[in-house]
């Protein structure tokens, strides 16, 4: 059965094949992640038919701009009614406080449920390498720590974070706070691009809210099968 604790990423670019593969999840899916790709190609039309599906929607756009346009834009988002919206924390404190005012806001005024806001702290698929090309010192987990812990005092309801980074941000940042953790793969899954990678249960084990998984899904032979195996695997932890 569901689990809100998976999100499906519907990396996929175009309608029919988002509708294709949310039908053979079934209902063994509840929560499905829209990214740029799909949104880019389809326009909110794609979070409005999931919702009429009756299934959780993580609007995942990664805002990244000054902070009147974050605001604004979340607020653009908000009428599509996605059950959580996303900033990048690299925006900073500033921008990651007006988004949070701006979006509430917004809810208010409309006599809506607040979606969830967190933020993105460093993307799964950087390593050390990558880290160090940018020109940081420190460490990503130092980055990832600090990131989350801005996103905390800016009143955000959580972050995106490796799975690797998700014990410590567990501990600092309290037990209420939503970690959500791509870069999952089940055993003997190709790591792909992904650089800090875990499986389901080990991610749970280490205080994930939600996993996000995207290519072991639906990049699977049968995805309900793939999809049924996590759950499994989630749930015996
Ligand atoms: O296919 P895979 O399971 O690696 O997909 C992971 C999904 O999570 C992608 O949609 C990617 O955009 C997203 N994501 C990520 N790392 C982040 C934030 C989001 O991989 N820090």
């Amino acid at each position: 059965m569901a689990d809100d604790r998976l999100i499906a990423a519907l990396d996929v670019p175009t309608r029919e094949e988002a509708e294709r593969l949310v039908q053979q999840l079934g209902d063994s899916v509840s929560y499905y992640k829209v990214g740029m790709e799909l949104f880019y190609a389809l326009g909110g039309d794609i979070v409005t038919w999931l919702k009429a599906q009756e299934k959780k929607v993580f609007l995942d756009l990664k805002l990244h701009d000054i902070p009147n346009t974050v605001g604004n834009g979340l607020c653009s988002l908000l009428r599509l009614r996605p059950d959580i919206l996303n900033v990048h924390t690299a925006g900073g404190l500033r921008m990651m406080k007006a988004a949070r005012d701006a979006l509430h806001a917004a809810a208010e005024e409309a006599g809506i449920p607040c979606p969830k806001l967190i933020g993105v702290t460093v993307l799964t698929s950087m390593d050390a390498e990558d880290w160090a090309g940018l020109g940081h010192t420190g460490t990503i987990a130092e980055a990832v720590l600090r990131r989350a812990q801005l996103a905390r005092v800016a009143g955000l309801d959580g972050v995106v974070a490796s799975p690797a980074e998700t014990a410590e941000i567990r501990r600092i940042c309290g037990k209420d706070f939503l970690i959500v953790t791509p870069g999952i793969r089940p055993v003997g899954i190709s790591h792909d691009d992904q650089r800090r990678v875990m499986t389901p249960g080990e991610a749970i084990r280490v205080g994930a809210s939600q996993i996000v998984v995207g290519r072991a899904i639906y990049a699977a032979e049968d995805p309900r099968m793939a999809a049924e195996s996590i759950l499994k695997e989630m749930e015996a932890v």
